[in-house]
């Protein structure tokens, strides 16, 4: 067995505003992992094309994900930031993986499933082989570790199998070219915190989305004050009280996503939020998480502001951060076109 260096990669895609799931899910951990590890954030520009966006919509939507992340806490000198597009290895490995992955893999996919809706037919190519891309994302830069919320861990089984599969079939290739074991590592998903998996505040057994025509369905980060607060005061309840014990959110699951949002907002356990609102009414929870969100996210949206106010600031961040990850994925990718057998000259 080949030990890989530790490498963090993952990745959000630019369509629309980011959410409160994608930074309790996904963000916290990357701006924890940052300060041990090396990390790659992607903005996933080629991941938004399988759904129609309008061009103009789209470049704007690029700069502001990336004004997002750097809100957050992403620093762009400790980490990799940078929007995939401008990388072309993760295009040309995506295309190898089309020819490693199987079709029945691919069928198994419910994002696919949800996003095509019913008319498979009109649904893009792009969209069928999103996983594909994915795997290559993860897998040009080598990286072992992707933080993730609950919702990508199929993706992250596919890219797995993918890089599996790849080592097997091209094994002899592999141990010719001198790696005396796998090309690929098998990379890990990192899905960990109190809310891998937020739900939408109008109906506990939807996830919290972009696609959701409610706004009242989710937290933007670049909502005000007001909105932040007239959101989780409108937030759907049960009729009963909190329970003191975590056993007892059981079956309820708008009580379990206010307590989970609150416990990754404040750093505590389901368990200490419960033990500081159980037995109490929801009015009280719901207060204190209007007050908690405001004080986390609202500077987040200020910063977004300013820093979107700039996009030749953002614009330099992404062509520095391209440059840098082009440099770790070139050489990976010249190795994959010698093992697969293609002439390199
Ligand atoms: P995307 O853009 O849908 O979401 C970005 C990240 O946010 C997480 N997330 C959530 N977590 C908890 N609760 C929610 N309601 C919620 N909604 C979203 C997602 O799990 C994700 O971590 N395919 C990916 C982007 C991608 C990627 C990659 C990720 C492309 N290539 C390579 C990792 C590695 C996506 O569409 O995420």
């Amino acid at each position: 067995m080949t030990t890989f260096t530790p490498r963090v990669f993952s990745g959000m895609q630019p369509t629309g505003n980011l959410h409160l799931g994608n930074y309790l899910g996904a963000m916290l951990n990357w701006i924890k992992l940052q300060e041990t590890q090396e990390c790659i954030y992607c903005v996933v520009d080629m991941h938004a094309i399988t759904l129609w966006q309008e061009p103009k919509e789209l470049h704007k939507a690029i700069l502001e994900v990336t004004a997002a992340y750097l809100a957050c806490g992403l620093d762009p000198k400790r980490s990799i930031i940078f929007n995939q597009s401008q990388v072309q290895e993760h295009a040309e490995l995506a295309w190898i993986f089309n020819c490693v992955a199987r079709m029945g893999w691919l069928n198994r996919m419910t994002q696919f499933k949800e996003k095509a809706g019913k008319d498979k037919e009109q649904a893009s190519v792009g969209l069928y082989v999103y996983p594909n891309l994915m795997a290559a994302d993860i897998l040009a830069y080598k990286a072992t570790h992707v933080p993730v919320g609950e919702d990508q861990k199929q993706h992250l089984e596919l890219a797995r199998d993918i890089a599996g599969k790849f080592n097997l079939d091209f094994g002899d290739a592999i141990r010719e070219a001198g790696y005396n074991g796998d090309f690929f590592p098998l990379p890990e998903p990192f899905i960990i915190g109190p809310a891998t998996r937020v739900m939408s505040l109008r109906d506990g057994a939807k996830k919290m989305s972009k696609s959701d025509p409610s706004d009242l369905s989710r937290i933007n980060l670049s909502d005000d004050a007001d909105t932040i607060a007239r959101k989780i005061r409108k937030a759907k309840t049960d009729t009963d009280g909190l329970p003191s014990e975590a056993a007892g959110l059981k079956g309820r699951p708008e009580a379990e996503n206010l307590v989970g949002i609150h416990a990754a907002l404040s750093g505590q356990s389901v368990e200490q939020v419960l033990a500081q609102f159980g037995g109490g009414q929801f009015s009280r929870l719901k207060e204190a998480l209007a007050e908690l969100s405001v004080a986390k996210l609202g500077p987040i949206g200020r910063e977004t502001r300013r820093l979107k106010a700039d996009p030749g600031h953002v614009e330099g961040i992404l062509a520095d951060g391209s440059a840098r990850a082009r440099a770790i994925a070139a050489p990976i990718l010249r190795e994959v076109r010698k093992i697969v057998g293609f002439v390199v000259s």
